[in-house]
């Protein structure tokens, strides 16, 4: 801190106060007051003073004068001290008044939040000068007590006000640099938005649900997590059979009300057995969602997505399975001109089975053939399962991988493309 001397009265003492401000300096320093300016008190002492956090030492050979003189300059400073000049030299200072210039000069002097703390704990902390003070007033006699009482009181005060001040400022210091550092620089010419896409399996989800909707078919929703039986016992995989081991599965904590533990489901044909046991034949319906297996490689995902068809009524055929499946996929690929082949096969819900095979037309497999599918005749034990006369009602089902269609689709070698996220890939398909 650094304060600001002057000179008031009459002129023939100025060269006497001038001298006497070289005497004054140590003492302020003393007090922990660094630099000590000589000026006339004029008008612009107060301006000074201000400036020089509102303190002001006055040498003055009559403080009557003084006062009288410089009255509206005074008001305008937080403090002050008057020397008259019989006194420089002489620390007219209490110890109290030490103390509180001594905490506004140091206070002043932290340069930081931390040193700040620091810097009050000496005065206002536990055993602080201020709380020493105030527990040294046991000794003295009630009067004198309240007496001085109020006058620590006074100084606590005016140290808490020029902590309150120095935290202001450094928090104010503090939040300006933090603005000049991180300044925006608004000339600097935008980033422009990403434009976003569908996710190729995704298109493939919404082209499969618009064909099979254009030809009449419902399309339903079911859970990803299943109880034991729809999964598996309704679609005639009773436990043990070793049909189930081909699709190994997640379960998750809980048990159904059987007591069986739930599982992700391993495929959509439990929407077989949900939908038919909701709705009255005849049962027209396509179920496309997330399925989950133990399985990882080139064209097995641990995620993937299936869509189940299904139509059931008194005289559905086979033959209509290879008609509305061929008509699918020549719609889905856009061609008449696609190698196609039902492959007999097993499935337990179904009698007779067949996956569906098409082969690459593109990509660095062309030619090579790619399951897309189970299907068949759907067994009678799982009309029944369904609640319907299996004399009556007879259908197809079939169970199509979305991915598999999706990698056929734009000839991709490797289904974990699809899932690992990499834009460069992805942006393809916009
Ligand atoms: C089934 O899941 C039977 N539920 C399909 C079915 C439905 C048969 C109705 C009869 C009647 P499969 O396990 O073959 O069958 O799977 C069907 C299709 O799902 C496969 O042809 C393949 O396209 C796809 N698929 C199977 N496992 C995965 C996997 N791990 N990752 C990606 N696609 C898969
Ligand atoms: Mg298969």
């Amino acid at each position: 801190m650094s304060l600001l001397c002057c000179r008031a009265g009459a002129t023939r003492a100025a060269q006497v106060l001038d001298g006497l401000a070289a005497r004054v300096a140590p003492a302020l320093r003393d007090c922990g007051i660094q630099a000590v300016q000589v000026k006339s008190l004029n008008r612009r002492g107060a301006e000074y003073a201000e400036k020089d956090n509102g303190f002001l030492c006055v040498l003055c050979a009559s403080a009557v004068r003084f006062f009288v003189l410089h009255v509206d300059t005074l008001v305008k400073c937080r403090d002050f001290i008057f020397y008259h000049p019989h006194e420089v030299g002489k620390n007219r200072m209490n110890p109290l008044d030490q103390i509180v210039t001594q905490a506004i000069a140091d206070f002043a002097a932290a340069p930081d939040a931390a040193a700040l703390e620091n810097a009050k704990a000496l005065y206002l902390g536990k055993s602080g000068q201020i709380t020493e003070q105030m527990k040294s007033l046991g000794k003295l006699a009630p009067d004198e007590r309240k007496v001085q009482g109020a006058v620590i009181n006074v100084a606590k005060e005016k140290i808490e006000n020029a902590l309150t001040a120095r935290r202001e400022a450094l928090a104010n210091a503090q939040m300006e640099a933090r603005l000049n550092a991180e300044a925006i620089d608004v000339t600097l010419p935008g980033r422009g938005r990403g434009m976003g896409g569908i996710h190729p399996v995704m298109r493939t989800w919404q082209r499969v649900e618009e064909i099979f909707r254009s030809i009449g078919f419902d399309v339903a929703d079911g859970p990803e997590i299943e109880n034991d039986w729809t999964n598996f016992t309704a679609l005639n995989s009773p436990e043990n059979h070793p049909a189930r081991s081909m699709q190994d599965t997640f379960y998750v904590e809980g048990n159904d009300t059987s007591g069986k533990p739930l599982l992700l489901r391993t495929h959509t044909s439990p929407m077989q057995v949900r939908y038919a046991r909701m709705n009255k034949p005849p049962i027209k319906v396509i179920a496309p969602g997330r399925t989950y297996r133990v399985d990882s490689d080139a064209t097995h995902s641990p995620m993937f997505h299936q869509v189940e068809g299904l139509w059931i009524a008194e005289d559905i055929s086979f033959a209509d399975l290879k008609g509305v499946y061929l008509n699918f996929v020549k719609a889905f690929f856009e061609t008449d001109d696609l190698q196609v082949r039902f492959r007999p096969s097993y499935f337990p819900f179904t009698e007779p089975s067949a996956e569906i095979d098409i082969a690459f037309g593109s990509g660095p497999l062309k030619g090579r053939w790619l399951e897309i599918s189970g299907s068949g005749q759907v067994h009678p034990s799982v009309i029944k399962n369904m609640g319907l006369d299996p004399e009556q009602y007879i259908g197809f089902a079939f169970g199509s991988g979305l991915e598999r269609l999706t990698m056929l689709r734009y000839g991709v070698s490797d289904l974990r493309l699809f899932y690992e996220g990499d834009l460069r890939f992805l942006k393809q398909f916009n």
